[in-house]
């Protein structure tokens, strides 16, 4: 159902990959819901994924952007702003990869020049992306920004290894450049915190299964899917959450508050 909640809204769309991708969910329900995008992805990413079938489906553009490089980045900034016709009103900063995860290196046998391009790719691009659309003036009055992180920034979760640092850095980064840019331009800045979700990064992560599984039990609504997920960053680029800022935001069906719940006593006392 839409109820207008983006309407006369530009953005700009990181991390579609496949019709699994959160962020793909993200730029459907927003085009539903009145919005204006372009969509990026890294370069390799886009030669793999199916972008182009969304970028049809939401009638968007799409801008290859590493969001690692600032250059692209600019060109990124600069592009949408041209083909949207004005600033910005929201950004979705949905990436996250680390080649110690896809090698599976254990937490004991990190290979470190990899670890820095985790964080790099996974949290200081955020960054980025904000020092880019500040510089250029991209952002309207009382746009947000938003990206997406895991409960490993706060928990131990083994199989994450570097993964729950680049999550953590992540987090500060979106309270610290919140402050800034909520004295700047009132542009809100925050990290949703997401429950595990089959999509192809999250399934990366080793001991997927069990933990997704594990989560599900857990949390009393059960895990919140990627739909759901994308409903909550609508509803945080609306009008109606425009004093919510530098936050990060539990979106889990419960699950960060738990100790231990009647289904999982249950699944381990068999
Ligand atoms: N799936 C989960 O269980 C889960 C849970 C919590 C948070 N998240 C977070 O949600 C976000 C989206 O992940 P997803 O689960 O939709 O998986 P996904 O694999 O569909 O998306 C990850 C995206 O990051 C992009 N990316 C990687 N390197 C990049 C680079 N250098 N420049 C630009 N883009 C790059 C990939 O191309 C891909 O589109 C990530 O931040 C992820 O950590 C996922």
């Amino acid at each position: 159902m839409s109820y207008n909640l983006l309407k006369g809204k530009k953005g700009i769309i990181f991390g579609a990959l496949d019709e699994k991708s959160i962020a793909w969910k993200v730029a459907m329900r927003a085009k539903e819901e009145g919005a204006e995008f372009v969509l990026t992805n890294a370069p390799l990413a886009m030669r793999m994924g199916e972008i182009n079938k969304l970028a049809e489906a939401c009638n968007a553009q799409v801008i290859p952007a590493d969001a690692t490089s600032v250059e692209d980045l600019e060109n990124l900034f600069s592009k949408a702003q041209e083909i949207l016709g004005g600033k910005l009103d929201f950004v979705l900063h949905s990436i996250g990869m680390s080649p110690n995860i896809r090698k599976g290196k254990t937490y004991g046998d990190l290979n470190y020049e990899w670890f820095q391009k985790t964080l790099d790719i996974s949290a200081l691009s955020f960054h980025k992306v904000m020092h880019v659309a500040e510089k250029q003036d991209a952002m309207n009055e009382w746009g947000s920004i938003l990206a997406l992180s895991y409960i490993a920034a706060q928990r131990v979760f083994p199989d994450y290894t570097d993964m729950s640092q680049a999550k953590a850095v992540l987090e500060s980064i979106a309270r610290n450049y919140g402050y800034r840019y909520g004295k700047l331009k009132n542009v809100r800045v925050n990290t949703i915190s997401q429950s595990p979700t089959k999509t192809t990064a999250g399934t990366g992560v080793g001991g997927f299964d069990a933990f997704y599984e594990y989560a599900d039990k857990m949390s009393p609504l059960g895990n919140a899917s990627a739909e759901a997920c994308a409903d909550y960053c609508i509803t945080m680029f609306s009008d109606l959450t425009r004093m919510v800022t530098m936050q990060n935001l539990m979106h889990d069906g419960g699950f960060s508050t738990m100790g231990i719940s009647e289904d999982v006593v249950n699944m381990i006392s068999k």
